[in-house]
């Protein structure tokens, strides 16, 4: 019986991992400029879900519950992390004592000494260690903090995208650094991110995590440019035009996700309704659930299991994420701003119509123009919201999260061994459907 503490706190499994993780995610992240540190460390400050490391860790420590025999053990990868060889030689870069603010090159000229490189450069990378008890190896826990440094980097991005003026309840990025400063943190942070990846030195896991990096993106432009519903004839063949596999050893069909969606002129309501929701779900995928699937993926490989392990982790995240993304837009519809850290109500206002929109749309045809000018025209928003109210949307939509629900939970079943990290697993999936921010 698994204690009813550990179920009421998946976190304590991993508590260890979570705890050090930001500090961690620092030593990646420095650099020889104070602003651009202060950039790059501000949304690691503030307190975030971590549910994307959260998964990682605790999906490696399910998969250690896998015995040796079952796994392809000379491809358990317990080898540390190489060190990061800009952390290992005597830093090249200037560094100063003092953060200093709207840093110039001037600040070099008028006094402000540069430390000694070496005497004081940056902390040296921590060395992972493998946890024996936990079973969690360097290099998933090394995983862990990428997929932390890869959805923040997204998260500078998208509040200048998106106009944002809050997260975590506080100055988003873009406000409080401006965009320019925003946007180039993010770059930073996928620079490192980029270098972490390679040093995990698995093409596999490299391969995987890279993709996830071009899915976020083609996601997020799927999201500005809505051309299954922009009335515009063209075929779309998502996911076919990623790189084919290096190796004969990654197999398409698995590690992505193929929705050709068609569209055609004079197609019935109903039919462009299924396309509009095809598109929806195929840029929920590449803008959420793609980071977690393949994350969770790469911590499947690293752990030497089976392919069809590896598949159902793979499965797993991606049905999670989808869910994890339909219960996102369920909320800008619910909950107010200030519980969300975040601006509510948001989508609409950016013109985008998420899954409760795109059911009220399936019962009342006249909202079709409405979201084709991204509810431009005043009084769309708000009859755009009076819809969905009126068609029950927002119970539709938590519906269709459930189902999605229900496929992750039962691809935990099939993929992993009962443990008490699968437990948490579970509460951890189930939790998404109740969540509030
Ligand atoms: C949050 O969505 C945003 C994402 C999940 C991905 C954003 C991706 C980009 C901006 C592409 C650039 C990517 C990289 C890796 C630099 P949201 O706006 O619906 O959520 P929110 O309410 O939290 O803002
Ligand atoms: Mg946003
Ligand atoms: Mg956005």
């Amino acid at each position: 019986v698994t204690p009813k503490i550990m179920l009421s706190n998946p976190v304590s499994l991993v508590s260890n991992e979570m705890n050090t993780l930001a500090k961690n995610i620092m030593a990646l992240i420095g650099s020889g400029h104070p602003t651009l540190n202060r950039v790059t460390s501000y949304y690691f400050e503030a307190e975030g879900k971590k549910v994307r490391p959260l998964l990682v860790l605790l999906l490696s420590r399910a998969l250690a519950a896998i015995p040796l025999n079952q796994r392809d053990h000379v491809k358990v990868d317990s080898e540390d992390v190489p060190e990061d060889p800009v952390y290992s030689k005597p830093p090249h870069m200037l560094l100063f004592e003092q953060p200093v603010r709207n840093f110039s090159p001037l600040h070099v000229l008028h006094g402000i000494k540069p430390l000694n490189p070496l005497t004081k450069g940056p902390e040296p990378l921590p060395q992972a260690t493998f946890d024996q008890e936990r079973g969690i190896l360097p290099k998933q826990r090394r995983l862990a903090e990428i997929v932390e440094m890869i959805h923040t980097a997204s998260l500078l991005h998208d509040d200048v995208i998106d106009h944002s003026d809050t997260r975590r309840g506080r100055p988003s990025g873009n406000i409080a650094f401006t965009n320019k400063m925003a946007v180039l943190g993010g770059d930073f942070l996928l620079g490192r991110a980029t270098v972490s990846i390679s040093r995990l030195r698995n093409p596999e896991v490299v391969e995987l995590m890279s993709n996830s990096i071009a899915n976020l993106v083609e996601g997020e432009f799927m999201q500005l440019k809505n051309t299954a519903v922009d009335g515009d004839p063209t075929t779309i063949q998502f996911g076919k035009k990623e790189l084919p596999p290096l190796s004969g050893k990654l197999d398409n069909k698995v590690h992505e996700y193929h929705v050709p969606v068609k569209y055609e002129a004079n197609i019935t309501h109903d039919q462009m309704i299924e396309t509009a929701f095809e598109y929806y779900l195929h840029k929920s995928y590449l803008k959420t659930a793609a980071l977690i699937s393949k994350s969770s993926r790469a911590a499947a490989i690293l752990s030497g299991a089976r392919e069809n392990v590896i598949d159902q982790c793979y499965e797993f995240g991606k049905n999670l994420g989808i869910c994890f993304q339909l219960v996102d837009d369920m909320l800008d519809f619910t909950v107010a701003g200030k519980d969300l850290g975040k601006p509510a109500g948001a989508d609409l206002k950016l013109g985008i119509a998420t899954a409760p929109v795109l059911y009220a749309w399936k019962e009342d045809p006249s909202l079709g123009p409405l979201i084709r000018r991204n509810f431009s025209q005043p009084g769309d928003v708000e009859r755009a919201a009076g819809a969905v109210a009126k068609y029950d949307s927002v119970s539709k939509t938590r519906s269709l999260a459930q189902d999605y629900r229900d496929k992750a939970l039962s691809n935990l079943r099939a993929a992993l061994p009962e443990s008490d990290a699968r437990s948490a697993l579970e509460f951890l999936t189930n939790s998404i459907l109740t969540r509030r921010k």
